[in-house]
């Protein structure tokens, strides 16, 4: 798993889809940049997601609110006070950690050795394997599962009611060791707050401390009735937005799973008081519905039912996807309550109140929110769609077998020769397409090579011009997955890439 995960880094940044940020001054700790690769697959998520919310549904509307906002924003919404990781060091190695991190982690360990039990008893008993059963009755299994369920509700219990202390005691208790040094010298777990500050202002003692975003939603809660008063939507109605954030992680490992700075896709759902849990399941179904329809697999997908609940929130899953490294948060599904709303009313002085003509009441909306990180979405497809095959003549290739809709380049152009007129044709068919499609036009390298290097970062059709395209018209169309060449006339091809990449 480890080596399938550095394998992932290592594809990103040789085939131009990731590189760490400022590289040449050795890199920028958890943030990255996107190559040219990597720009086109986010730009495409990003469409898959917009087109799936706002064009698709006539009741959400779009907004790309500023990152910098008024600072009493984060007072309202309770990020000043209650944005913190717990954070503790080692005082051997001064490394910094996070408390409830290295706890995870730790329960990560005793779930692997209950699915390793698992597995093996799926080996032993073949079709007549009934895996619920053998989880409720296994000892073993279940000792595994419930040390997992009591030290994660203590920690969270701990966490919940500010008792630092019990967490380093169990951090203690658990024996757990500095993953790099194996050092247990540990000291107080505190609180660290994970916002950006920065300044507005020219002189020192006029500039304003603001924060950069720590989530895209609060723009969102501000400018709700500036968007409900201008679209003129009826309540139920959502405001959809793709935008930065910012968070001064404390343990930013696992490449873009967590950076400092990321994007997020999320969208706020304004409903009448009383039907939010309504809506939240429905929201869960129809996120989950959009992962699906990808076609990574359904058993890559999981949900996590919050059980410990936010200060905001009165129900909140999670949709974990199948990482490298197990089963994590992809996306979040949260109903907010009118936390919010009802915070930034009281902040601002402002009514943030909605006239329901239905019930003939006023009153301040509840909001179900959909959240997902867009970089995380990017790791989902890119670690999932990566594989090494081997191929029936014992040579391997390496296939980035994204979903066609989301691959950065659609189609490669490829003269067979750098003569007899094969490159001018190349061109004409370039210059035919390249309105409809993001394509790229290659004629360095072998054949083999070229379809190899295309392979590798997921284009689904190569098009090989050769000498009887010239008399007959016609082209190679190589389908990256099946590895399938069929002739077809050079007329026909927008047709065909459109048929497989639209969505
Ligand atoms: N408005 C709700 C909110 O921000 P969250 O669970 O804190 O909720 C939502 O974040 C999503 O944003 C997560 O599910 C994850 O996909 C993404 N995300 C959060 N922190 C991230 C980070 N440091 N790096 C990358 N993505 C992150």
């Amino acid at each position: 798993q480890e080596d399938l995960f550095k394998n992932v880094v290592s594809h990103a940044k040789e085939y131009g889809f990731i590189f760490p940020s400022s590289e040449i001054y050795d890199g920028l700790s958890a943030v990255y940049d996107y190559g040219q690769n990597g720009a086109e697959l986010k730009n495409n998520i990003k469409q898959y997601w917009w087109k799936a919310m706002v064009q698709l549904n006539e009741n959400i509307v779009g907004l790309d609110a500023a990152i910098l906002m008024h600072p009493t924003t984060w007072k309202a919404s309770g990020h000043v006070d209650a944005f913190n990781d717990p954070l503790i060091d080692n005082k051997d190695s001064k490394k910094r950690f996070r408390a409830d991190v290295l706890i995870e982690d730790f329960c990560a360990k005793l779930e692997d050795k209950a699915q390793k039990e698992i597995d093996k008893a799926a080996k032993r008993f073949g079709d007549a394997f009934d895996k619920e059963q053998f989880v409720a009755t296994n000892p073993k299994v279940k000792e595994y599962y419930e040390r997992k369920e009591a030290i994660l509700s203590r920690m969270a219990k701990s966490l919940e009611t500010e008792n630092l202390a019990d967490v380093k005691a169990l951090i203690e208790e658990l024996e757990i060791a500095d993953p790099d040094t194996g050092s247990r010298n540990w000291t107080d777990v505190r609180q660290f707050n994970l916002m950006f500050g920065t300044k507005l202002g020219a002189s020192a003692e006029n500039a304003m401390d603001l924060y950069l975003r720590p989530e895209t939603a609060q723009g969102i809660f501000v400018n709700f009735l500036n968007v409900q008063k201008t679209s003129r939507h009826k309540l139920p109605f959502g405001i959809a937005q793709i935008g930065k954030a910012f968070r001064n992680e404390i343990v930013a490992r696992q490449f873009i799973f967590r950076m400092r700075e990321f994007e997020q896709m999320e969208m706020q759902f304004f409903v009448p008081p009383g039907t939010e849990l309504d809506f939240y399941e429905n929201w869960k179904q129809k996120r989950l519905n959009w992962h699906l329809a990808l076609g990574l697999g359904q058993e890559n997908y999981r949900f996590h039912d919050h059980e410990k609940l936010a200060h905001y929130a009165n129900a909140a899953a999670d949709i974990e996807f199948k990482f490298p490294f197990g089963f994590k948060e992809l996306e979040g599904i949260h109903s907010r309550t009118d936390f919010d709303l009802g915070a930034h009313e009281k902040y601002s002085g402002r009514k943030l109140q909605y006239f329901d003509p239905e019930r003939n009441e006023t009153y301040v909306p509840y909001v179900v929110e959909t959240s997902i990180g867009l970089d995380r979405m990017f790791l989902a497809l890119f670690s999932h769609c990566l594989r090494n095959e081997v191929l029936e003549d014992g040579s391997e290739r390496v296939v980035l077998a994204l979903p066609p809709a989301l691959a950065p380049v659609k189609a490669a152009i490829l003269p067979l020769v750098k003569k007899d007129g094969l490159p001018e044709l190349a061109e004409k068919i370039f210059n035919d397409l390249k309105y409809d499609f993001n394509i790229i036009s290659e004629e360095k390298d072998s054949i083999g090579k070229r379809y190899r290097r295309q392979d590798a970062i997921g284009t689904p059709f190569c098009i090989t011009v050769d000498h009887d395209s010239l008399a007959d018209g016609t082209v190679t169309l190589r389908e990256r997955d099946t590895m399938k060449q069929e002739r077809v006339k050079i007329e026909d091809l927008r047709k065909i890439i459109d048929d497989k990449v639209n969505f």
